[in-house]
């Protein structure tokens, strides 16, 4: 593996899970891996998990590690190609990529789908102009379409908790008031649809993800037929893919309650977080045993070690 942007970049999914379940029981064990080789964060948008895990991954690995919030520590960076930089941007991504490069041994970037122009977004422009011009590894913390490290803590949380062999796993659309990227929904279907899990997702009508992350799973817009005999719901809010950027309902009858759980096969309920309770999920919910979103977020380390473990290991 010579970046992690996607699963495309992951040579074989079943050992990636199981090294996380490795360097969860041995998390300082490849402590000299790491030493002397430096790893910079990238930040356009906010994190809490993402940044912390990913910083706490590296330390265990021995490694240094550099954060920057862009336009906040740092110059505006200006992506297009070729444009007259007369606006509010200072730098360009070409000299910022390249320079970070020389400080760093690989870089990880967070930047969220703008929602305005779709063509733009699922182009991933931040993350590919980094790829071009930083000559090290890239990370992907969360891009416009995907967040390849969360669906791996998912995955390792599903080789966990299951119960069964060929588990049901149900991505279902939850109720939000603000419009928020498909990357995690997207993600999630995508990672599932290379795991050997019955993959349902639900969502109201207007909702549909890019059929290219959907893949072979069950799709209905009938939420408590969706939960019947479910293993896992992986809860989630996404705005429209079709009507870009769009809230179409607010729905509260989306909402996961006690009720709707009951209808699982004692189903585990995943969330990446942050979450709004009593929103897009009960407290009753949130508190019960069968929520994982604690454990889930957790995961979030040993996903990350495996990443760059594995990535350091590719560079030796
Ligand atoms: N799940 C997740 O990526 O959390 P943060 O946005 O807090 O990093």
């Amino acid at each position: 593996m010579t970046n992690f942007t996607s699963i495309s970049d992951v040579t074989d999914l079943n050992a990636l899970i199981h090294e996380g379940l490795y360097v969860k029981k041995h998390p300082f064990a490849d402590q000299a891996l790491g030493k002397n080789k430096t790893i910079g964060l990238i930040f356009f948008n906010s994190s809490l998990r993402t940044r912390l895990s990913t910083q706490k991954a590296a330390q265990n690995l021995g490694m240094n590690v550099m954060i920057m919030n862009v336009g906040q520590d740092s110059w505006g960076l200006e992506m297009e190609e070729g444009i007259i930089m007369n606006a509010d941007k200072a730098e360009h991504v070409k000299e910022a990529a390249a320079v970070i490069g020389r400080y760093c041994d690989m870089i990880g970037i967070r930047a969220f789908a703008e929602l305005k122009d779709r063509e733009k977004d699922y182009r991933e422009q931040v993350l590919t102009q980094f790829q071009k011009y930083a000559g090290v590894p890239i990370v992907n913390l969360e891009s416009a379409t995907r967040h390849p490290l969360q669906s791996l803590a998912d995955c390792i949380t599903i080789e966990e908790f299951k119960v069964k062999r060929r588990p049901k796993v149900v991505l279902t659309w939850l109720p939000h008031f603000k419009p928020l990227p498909q990357a995690v929904a997207n993600s999630f279907c995508e990672w599932m649809n290379h795991m050997d899990v019955e993959l349902v997702v639900t969502h109201p009508q207007g909702y549909e993800l890019a059929p290219e992350f959907v893949g072979h799973a069950l799709v209905t817009h009938n939420q408590n037929e969706a939960f019947e005999g479910a293993d896992f719901i992986y809860g989630k809010n996404w705005s429209s893919y079709t009507h870009y950027g769009q809230v179409l309902t607010q729905d509260p009858t989306w909402m996961v309650t006690m009720d709707k759980l009951r209808l699982t096969d004692n189903g585990k309920f995943m969330h990446c977080l942050p979450v709004r309770r009593n929103m897009k999920v009960t407290d009753e919910v949130l508190d019960s045993p069968q929520s994982l979103v604690i454990e889930q977020a957790a995961n979030r380390e040993w996903s990350a070690q495996a990443v760059l473990k594995t990535l350091l290991h590719g560079m030796e």
